[in-house]
């Protein structure tokens, strides 16, 4: 059932969207956002514990922020305190650049030969992983001039992604003298499973990769280099190990408002009594349809569903081009007038049909909640990635360009 949560009445939401476009559409709170920075900023600098500078937050607005829109987003962040940005490449760099930002923004997948020129141009810290990423680097950085252009150092403690071996500390050590327009202000590693605490190998890796981490880092030290910033924490690690914590963290998945998964699964409960947040997105369509089904007769592609008594089926104007996910079909409901109305049938591109027999009154025009919240009820993103065995972040990242964003306080 749909829990209770307060949030602006149906009549505001019609409000907030234009009538004159195709109905579908993604909610966004920015003051939700400011909220779950806020919180996220207190739980990583506890009264208790006296640092000289507070921990620094980078927020991860990679994936068009989330699918909440990366430029949107990034702007209220700065405006609420975020100290970083997080984004995969230069062009979602110079977006957020180009909305106004002026804070750092790291550009954390790095970058391919010839990207690097822009990169610097537009005032972005680059991420090394790779050795031989510096000489490029360099010859940017040489051209660009002025002041020494700096970028952060990223170290493959066990996720065998991205990022140079602990082994490579002193080959990197070697390169870095020879490039004098370079400066390091920063060195950081992914966790790989920084919410599995179940007693297996997996439920020790976090450990492991802290150790190999901290081992090239004084090695790094040993050879005389600043590593300037040390980062390591995303949503689990920050929410539950704050050991990791460092000196910046990179929540994703909980500045939206979602916990991320956990081996044992009880240990989300406890994250969430730990650090309470909000969802930020609440992603609706309209009944652009209605059509009463007999008994027995098949509804959308393959007749995947056959109703058995006879059915009012309402027609959605979204389907998995809007970012509804195709497993969803025959799965998974929305949220009509409060009420659960399943999924039926195969998911189109365009369209979603959902059974509305038991909903009282429904009509053309009514308002469906894929997910976020209804008046006093919510269907929680989280619920809805985890019924169809995926996570939250691939939900939100799949909402798709031609959904407008509507942004509220
Ligand atoms: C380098 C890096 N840091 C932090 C994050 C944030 O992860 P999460 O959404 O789990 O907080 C990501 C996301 O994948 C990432 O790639």
């Amino acid at each position: 059932m749909p829990s209770k949560q307060k949030s602006p009445s149906s009549e505001t939401r019609k409000q907030a969207h234009s009538e004159a476009r195709r109905p579908v559409w993604a909610e966004v709170s920015l003051g939700t956002l400011a909220h779950n920075l806020e919180a996220i900023r207190k739980y990583v600098n506890p009264p208790h514990e006296k640092r000289r500078t507070p921990r620094k937050i980078l927020s991860i607005v990679k994936g068009n922020g989330y699918g909440h829109g990366g430029p949107q987003v990034a702007k209220a962040l700065e405006k609420a305190g975020s100290d970083w940005f997080g984004v995969t490449c230069t062009d979602e760099g110079i977006a957020v650049r180009e909305a106004g930002v002026r804070k750092p923004i790291l550009i954390l997948t790095g970058f391919v030969p010839g990207e690097e020129t822009r990169l610097l141009k537009h005032n972005l810290t680059a991420v090394v992983h790779r050795c031989d990423q510096l000489p490029l680097l360099e010859r940017a950085a040489r051209r660009g001039g002025r002041k020494p252009a700096s970028f952060h150092l990223k170290i493959d403690t066990g996720m065998n992604r991205l990022g140079i071996a602990p082994s490579d500390v002193d080959c990197f050590a070697r390169q870095l003298g020879k490039c004098k327009h370079l400066q390091l202000t920063g060195i950081f590693s992914h966790f790989a499973s920084s919410g599995v605490f179940a007693d297996t190998a997996v439920g020790k890796q976090t450990r492991e990769q802290e150790e190999r981490f901290y081992a090239a880092l004084d090695r790094l030290r040993a050879l005389g280099i600043d590593p300037g910033l040390i980062h390591l924490a995303n949503s689990a690690a920050i929410v539950s190990r704050p050991e990791t914590w460092a000196d910046m963290v990179r929540p994703g998945a909980i500045l939206y408002g979602y916990h991320p998964g956990y081996d044992p699964a009880e240990k989300r409960d406890e994250a969430e009594r730990l650090l309470p947040l909000k969802p930020v997105m609440s992603l609706r369509t309209k009944i652009i349809n209605l059509r009463r089904v007999p008994a027995g007769e098949g509804v959308g592609y393959d007749a995947t569903f056959v109703p058995e008594r006879p059915s009012l089926i309402g027609v959605l104007a979204a389907g998995y081009g809007d970012g509804i996910h195709r497993s969803l079909g025959n799965r998974g409901s929305v949220l009509v007038r409060g009420k659960l109305a399943p999924i039926v049938g195969i998911i189109s591109m365009d369209v979603t049909m959902i059974d509305v027999t038991d909903i009282e009154d429904v009509a053309v025009g009514d308002v469906a909640t894929i997910y976020g919240s209804d008046g006093d009820h919510v269907l929680l993103a989280n619920r809805v990635a985890r019924s169809i065995g995926t996570v939250t972040s691939d939900l939100l990242c799949a909402v798709s360009q031609r959904v407008e964003r509507v942004y509220a306080r």
